[in-house]
C-alpha cells in the first residue's frame, strides 16, 4: 500500500498533465444548481399536444438533429434541410423504443414541412443491436454521420453498452427528394478510459448507476479551426470509491446528502486531430456534475459573440438528494472551449417544461440561429416521470405517449443571460 501511495504521489507531483486536468474541467456545483428557479424567462407556454401533428403516423419519434455543414451551420443540399432523428414503430409500447432505436430521415425545403426519407443506414449495416442519438455533418458531397453503438450487434439479450460510432456516404439530392448511399464500413470512434469517462464494466460493478457514453456531437471551434466530439458521459471509478467535495458544492454553506456521491454526469470532448477519424484525442471532461446530477445529455456548443455556449438536457429523476430541477435545457458559457465554464441565468436553467405538464418536451437542441428544436409526448402524464412509462399498461402506454417534434422556440442570449423570446412553427429549422 505504501508503494502504491509513493506512486501517487510521484505522479500528482510530476506529471504536469495530471496538473492540467484539474485545472480545466469545471464544476456544475451545488450552490449553482440550488439557485434553480422557473420564471417567465425560462419556462416554456403549456403546448396543448392534441394540437400537435404527427410527423409520420407509422413511427415514434424522440432525439433529432439536422445536417450541418463543417462550421454548424444549417446545411442546405439542393435546396432541401434535413431532420434526422430517432424512430420506433408506433405500435410499439413506449417503454420499448430505446430498445429498437432507429436512425431515420426527413427533408424539407422549408424547414417546416417534413417528408419522410426513411432509415439512414443500410439494415445490418449499423454497429451496435440499436442506434442512440448523434449529429451528422456534409461536406463536399458527403455526409460525416456520427452516432451511438448501443449493445452489440445481434446479441440474444439487450446490453447497454454504448460507443461513438460514424460511417461517411454519398448525398445524392434531385426532385424526388434526397438520398444518402455507398456507406464506408462503420467504425467505432472512441470508448471510455475508464478514469475520465466511466466504463461500462464499472458501470457494471456499481450496479448500473449512472452510465453514459453517447450523443457525439460534432464540433469546430471558429477560433482555431480545430475539430471536436463533444459527448454524454458519467465521471471514471467506481461508486464505492467516489465522495462529494468541498469543490463539488461551490460554498461552504453547502453540502451533500448521502448518496449524492452515486450521482457524477460529465460532459465529454475529445479531439479529432487534423480532421482524421483514426486520430482521436481524448481530453478530459469540459464539465463535471459530480455530487450534483446523473445525465448531461445532449452536450452541444455553439459559439456567439467570441464566447462559448455549451448546453445540455437534463431530467427530473436525476438531480442528486437535496437538489431539485425540471425537465430542461442547461446552458454554460466561457470565454475559451475548454476551461472557464459558469452557468448561464446563475443556476444553469434555460428552458423549463411549464409546471403544469412537466413532461412536454425534452432533448432540446440549439441551432446557431438561437431556435430550439425538441421532442414532445402525446398526452399528459400526471405526476409520473417518463422513465416510468414502461412500467405502465399496455393501454396507458398507448394513450399517455408517441413522440411528435415540439413547436420551435427562440431564445436571446445577452452575455451569462438567456430568455425564451417565442414560440416558432412545430419542428422548424430555420
Ligand atoms: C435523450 C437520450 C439520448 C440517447 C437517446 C436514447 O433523450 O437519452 O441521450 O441517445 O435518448 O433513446
Amino acid at each position: 500500500a505504501s508503494l502504491a501511495l509513493a506512486i501517487t504521489f510521484a505522479v500528482s507531483v510530476f506529471n504536469p498533465v495530471q496538473a492540467e486536468v484539474t485545472d480545466t474541467t469545471v464544476n456544475w456545483t451545488r450552490e449553482q444548481a440550488s439557485q434553480i428557479k422557473l420564471d417567465k424567462s425560462n419556462t416554456l407556454p403549456y403546448t396543448d399536444i392534441k394540437e400537435l401533428e404527427k410527423m409520420t403516423s407509422d413511427y415514434h419519434i424522440w432525439d433529432s438533429w439536422p445536417l450541418t455543414d463543417r462550421d454548424g451551420n444549417i446545411a442546405r443540399v439542393k435546396g432541401y434541410k434535413v431532420l434526422f432523428a430517432l424512430t420506433a414503430p408506433s405500435d410499439v409500447l413506449p417503454g420499448k423504443v430505446h430498445d429498437i432505436a432507429k436512425i431515420q430521415y426527413f427533408y424539407s425545403r422549408n424547414g417546416k414541412d417534413w417528408t419522410l426519407g426513411g432509415e439512414l443506414f443500410p439494415d445490418g449495416d449499423s454497429l451496435g443491436s440499436r442506434e442512440w442519438a448523434g449529429s451528422a455533418m456534409f461536406d463536399k458531397g458527403k455526409i460525416y454521420a456520427f452516432y451511438t453503438a448501443t449493445g452489440r450487434n445481434g446479441e440474444e439479450r439487450l446490453t447497454y453498452e454504448q460507443r461513438m460510432a460514424m460511417s461517411i456516404g454519398d448525398v445524392t439530392a434531385d426532385k424526388d427528394g434526397i438520398r444518402f448511399e455507398n456507406w464506408d464500413e462503420h467504425s467505432i470512434l472512441f470508448e471510455p478510459d475508464g478514469e475520465h469517462y466511466q466504463s461500462y464494466e464499472q458501470a457494471i460493478e456499481g450496479g448500473y448507476s449512472g452510465y453514459a457514453f453517447r450523443d457525439p456531437q460534432w464540433f469546430k471551434d471558429p477560433k482555431t479551426s480545430k475539430e471536436y466530439i463533444v459527448f454524454e458521459g458519467n465521471s471514471g471509478g467506481a461508486v464505492s470509491e467516489r465522495t462529494c467535495k468541498p469543490e463539488y458544492f461551490g460554498s461552504p454553506e453547502h453540502t451533500a446528502p448521502n448518496g449524492s456521491e452515486h450521482f457524477n454526469g460529465n460532459i465529454g470532448i475529445s479531439e479529432v486531430v487534423n480532421g482524421d477519424f483514426s486520430n482521436i484525442k481524448m481530453l478530459p471532461p469540459l464539465m463535471e456534475a459530480k455530487c450534483v446530477n446523473d445525465e448531461l445529455e445532449r452536450p452541444h456548443i455553439i459559439v456567439k459573440d467570441d464566447k462559448y455556449y455549451l448546453f445540455t438536457d437534463t431530467h427530473i429523476n436525476k438531480y442528486a438528494p437535496g437538489l431539485e430541477g425540471p425537465e430542461g435545457l442547461y446552458g454554460f458559457v466561457s470565454d475559451t472551449l475548454i476551461g472557464g465554464y459558469k452557468p448561464l441565468n446563475g443556476s444553469g436553467l434555460v428552458i423549463a417544461n411549464p409546471p403544469e405538464n412537466p413532461y412536454q418536451a425534452y432533448s432540446w437542441l440549439v441551432l446557431p440561429s438561437l431556435e430550439v428544436i425538441s421532442f414532445a409526448h402525446f398526452g399528459d402524464l400526471g405526476d409520473m416521470d417518463i422513465n416510468e412509462v414502461g412500467h405502465q399498461s399496455p393501454e396507458f402506454q398507448f394513450e399517455h405517449w408517441g413522440g411528435t417534434m415540439a413547436p420551435t422556440v427562440e431564445i436571446s442570449i445577452d452575455g451569462d443571460r438567456t430568455e425564451i423570446k417565442r414560440e416558432r412553427p412545430q419542428g422548424w429549422i430555420k
